[in-house]
Order: C-alpha cells, then sequence, then structure tokens
C-alpha cells in the first residue's frame, strides 16, 4: 500500500507533483486553517504531515499519531510544534530554512523603508485627493543613510537585513546570545552589542530570533522604554515577541515613530489601536510571500518528507529544543 502524506492546507504544485509520484497525497480542500478535529483524525492516518505555521501540532496530537515519521513543516518557524514531544515519539520535524532567507529579509527591508518615507501615508493622502501642490513640509520622513540598525538575531535572515541595509549606507550593531564570527561581522560590517547597547543606540530595531520562551515579550514596557525616542521598530519573525499593549502605549507617547508589523501577538487579530495608527505599517505575514520562495518551500517540504519516508535523512532537521534556545 503507498504511503499517506498529509497536507493541510493548498501549496504550489511543485511538491505536491513529486510527492504523487510515490504516494498516496491528501491536501486540505478549504482555503482556511485545519480544524483541530480533523487534524486529529489526518493525524491518526498518515505517514508524513505538511503543516503550516498556523497549525499547532502539541502533545495532544502528537499522541494520535500511530506511523507518523515526520512533520514537514511549511515555514521556518516552527514554535507551533512541541518539539520535544515529536522527538520523544521518533517523529522527524523539518522547516524551509534558507529558501525564504531573500524574501523575509526583503519585506523587513521593504517595511523599513515605508516606514522611515511615510510611502503607506503619503499614498493615502494622493489618493484621498489632499495633494494641491508641492510643499516643502509635507510628509517629511528619515533619512536611512548614517543611521544605525540594531538586529536582533542574527542568523541567515537578520544578516541578509544588515546586508540590504549596508548598501543604504546604515551601520549595524547586533545582539544574538553568542557573537557571530570574525568574518561575518567583517562582512557585514556589523558590531556585537549587549541588548541594553542595542536598544540605546539604535535608530531602527528589526527582529529576526526564533520565538521561544526566552524570547516571548522580548520587547515589553521596559525594553521599549529604553530604546531611542523617534527610533522605528520592525518585526518579521513572530508576533509574540513584542508585548502589543506596551507597544502601542510606546507609539502613543512618541517614545517610538514608528512600527512595522509582518506578524501579531494575537494573530490573525490585531490589536485596534495599531489599526488606527497612521505611523505604523501592517501586513498579512507575507515575508516569504513571492513565487520565487513558495516554490522553493514546496519543493523544500516535499524532498524532506521523501528523505524520511525512503528511511534517509532529511536536509532541514529542526534541532532538539533547547539547541535553539541556546542560539540566542
Ligand atoms: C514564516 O513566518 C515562517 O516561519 O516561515
Ligand atoms: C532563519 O532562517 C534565520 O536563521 O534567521
Amino acid at each position: 500500500m503507498k504511503k499517506r502524506v498529509y497536507i493541510t492546507r493548498r501549496i504550489p504544485e511543485i511538491g505536491i507533483s513529486l510527492l504523487e509520484q510515490k504516494y498516496h497525497v491528501e491536501v486540505f480542500s478549504e482555503n482556511r486553517p485545519i480544524d483541530r478535529d480533523l487534524l486529529i483524525k489526518k493525524i491518526k492516518e498518515c505517514d508524513a504531515l505538511i503543516s503550516l505555521l498556523s497549525d499547532k501540532i502539541d502533545d495532544e496530537v502528537l499522541g494520535i499519531a500511530k506511523k507518523l515519521k515526520i512533520i514537514a513543516n511549511y515555514a521556518v518557524g516552527y514554535d507551533n510544534i512541541d518539539i520535544n514531544a515529536a522527538h520523544r515519539r521518533k517523529i522527524m520535524v523539518t522547516n524551509t530554512p534558507d529558501v525564504l532567507t531573500n524574501a523575509t529579509a526583503e519585506i523587513a527591508f521593504a517595511l523599513l523603508i515605508v516606514l522611515t518615507r511615510r510611502i503607506i501615508e503619503a499614498d493615502r493622502f494622493t489618493r484621498e485627493g489632499k495633494y494641491i501642490g508641492w510643499d516643502p513640509m509635507l510628509l517629511l520622513g528619515d533619512e536611512l543613510k548614517g543611521k544605525t540598525l540594531g538586529i536582533i538575531g542574527l542568523g541567515r535572515i537578520g544578516q541578509d537585513m544588515a546586508l540590504k541595509c549596508q548598501a543604504f549606507g546604515m551601520k549595524t550593531v547586533y545582539y544574538n546570545r553568542k557573537p557571530v564570527d570574525r568574518e561575518t561581522e567583517k562582512r557585514l560590517s556589523a558590531t556585537y552589542t549587549t541588548l541594553n547597547e542595542l536598544l540605546q543606540e539604535s535608530d531602527v530595531i528589526s527582529i529576526h530570533t526564533p520565538l521561544t520562551d526566552q524570547t516571548h515579550h522580548l520587547m515589553n514596557e521596559e525594553t521599549l522604554g529604553r530604546m531611542k525616542t523617534g527610533s522605528y521598530l520592525i518585526n518579521t519573525s513572530r508576533g509574540e515577541m513584542i508585548d502589543e499593549k506596551a507597544l502601542v502605549h510606546a507609539l502613543q507617547t512618541g517614545k517610538i515613530r514608528g512600527a512595522g508589523l509582518d506578524v501579531y501577538e494575537f494573530e490573525p487579530k490585531i490589536t485596534q489601536e495599531l489599526l488606527d495608527m497612521d505611523n505604523v505599517v501592517l501586513l498579512p505575514h507575507i515575508g516569504s510571500a513571492t513565487k520565487e520562495t513558495r516554490n522553493r518551500m514546496s519543493e523544500t517540504v516535499a524532498r524532506n518528507v521523501i528523505a524520511a519516508l525512503e528511511g534517509e535523512k532529511p536536509n532541514n532537521l529542526v534541532p532538539e529544543r533547547k539547541d535553539v534556545q541556546a542560539q540566542f
């Protein structure tokens, strides 16, 4: 009998056709997140599961699985999966790193430039028919050249963001649990600092670290309060990294001039105050949403599943949770 692969949402065809050559593949047919009940029913029968970052794969769900070999998460982040519970049951977990690094750094950079040059505000202003002639004082923003970028989490995406900002004449400081190697620091002209120094020195802070118990609410009332007055905050990692209530307060008091967010604490719900602010740019979690990257993610999850089901080691096995925490 053919092995069974279940996919919790339609993904680009390329990976599905690779899998269909060997296995029985079923895709949740509706254009919305799968219900937990159905996920539990499906996980019972399948040999491989391709999951989304919005599917919560916890101990209870994993306990139902009978012959599951692999969960191939269609994302680089895998905070939606209880990794230790999966490993205890000898279920492999993979993610999709590398293929989305550029796309995600591009969206972080896009947020940075639209925010500092007030592009969304300016577009709204123009469409509303408010443009009545050149104005020396109209929509003045902040220039990037010579400013300091603070990167929290200098992994693949953080490094790529630093590189893009370097081209715009920005200086980079970064905070990580450990400094990266000298060579990388030199290539990015990046300087290692403490979190406190980064908060105080950066004109723009961009978050690129995985969500763990240690990074949950990393940006809270206290850390936001230590940011430079009039600076900006960009988040393309996970929403729970920021205490949204504290962020609203920092924006309302003018402590922070603006925020660019692709992710939210209570995703897909967005705090109403953020929706009402002009100095906040809000995106619907589209960091990796390019045709090129989504095709490569689809191929990556398929190759990881094939390796696991054919008794080989998948390329993108995720480490034990404690190792992830150690990276930060
Ligand atoms: C997207 O947020 C991802 O983790 O790939
Ligand atoms: C993700 O790929 C990261 O390491 O930033």
